[in-house]
């Protein structure tokens, strides 16, 4: 995997936004953002207050900032994290994120410029019982509650893929507690607040879920919204 992907303008997948604008005059146009490029770019985020869009490289353990402003990226390491596969935004607190690195949510500080960013503190550790599976996408809610799943690691070994988990992070207890099992590649997460369902996919199921959402965020009711043949 040593080809660089370019990570593009996508705000279609900016998922904390509560709607996309597609336009029915004029074809989308797709545009490069400036390097550092990634190995593996994900989860991007728009941070409304910063005007930044914040995204990471999975395979090489790190963070990025593209402020369209200066129409520039920036870029920056997280020492000891094996790997970096979400960034989260925390209120009232711009310089510090949530990220996940390996099967642990990690909180570093970062001033969106230095090169690198520290780690402050392991908030959960998913521990040696689920030390074959990493985090991968996470995405919060409007009131601020984190949902955050697993897939089987790389170089981990296990006879199914389907041994992910969906959890949400219960911000009273500090643990997660388990959504969904039998997760393939948890994957894309977003809303609908009006109707207040909760959307997801797990990368291996080829379909898009949908769920209730009970007062205290757990999801129940699960429904299959969409089929995509194989
Ligand atoms: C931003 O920078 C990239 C690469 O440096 C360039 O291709 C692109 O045209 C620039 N976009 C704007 C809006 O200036
Ligand atoms: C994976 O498991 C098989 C069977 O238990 C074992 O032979 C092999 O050494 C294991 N590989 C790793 C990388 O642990």
């Amino acid at each position: 995997m040593s080809l660089k992907q370019n990570l593009y303008i996508v705000l279609l997948l900016v998922t904390t936004a509560s709607h996309v604008v597609l336009s029915t005059v004029y074809p989308y146009c797709v545009e490069m953002l400036p390097s550092p490029l990634t190995t593996v770019g994900e989860g991007p985020v728009w941070d409304v207050d910063r005007q930044s869009l914040y995204y990471v490289d999975i395979i090489e353990s790190a963070i990025l900032r593209y402020d369209p402003a200066e129409n520039r990226t920036y870029r920056a390491t997280v020492d000891g994290a094996p790997s970096v596969t979400m960034i989260i935004m925390i209120q009232g607190n711009p310089d510090h994120f949530i990220l996940g690195t390996g099967n642990k949510l990690s909180l570093v500080q970062w001033d969106g410029f230095s090169e690198k960013a520290s780690l402050v503190r392991i908030v959960v550790d998913l521990g040696e019982s689920e030390s074959h599976v990493r985090f991968n996408d996470g995405k919060v809610d409007s009131q601020g509650r984190l949902y955050a799943g697993t897939m089987l690691r790389e170089g981990a070994n296990s006879s199914t893929p389907m041994v992910g988990k969906l959890y949400r992070f219960d911000e009273r207890s500090g643990q997660l507690v388990v959504q969904l099992s039998g997760v393939g590649i948890s994957n894309g997460i977003t809303w609908n607040e009006k109707l207040r369902k909760f959307y997801y996919v797990d990368s291996l199921a080829l379909n898009i879920k949908e769920y209730d959402i009970a007062a205290n965020g757990d999801l129940y009711n699960e429904q299959i919204l969409l089929n995509f043949p194989n």
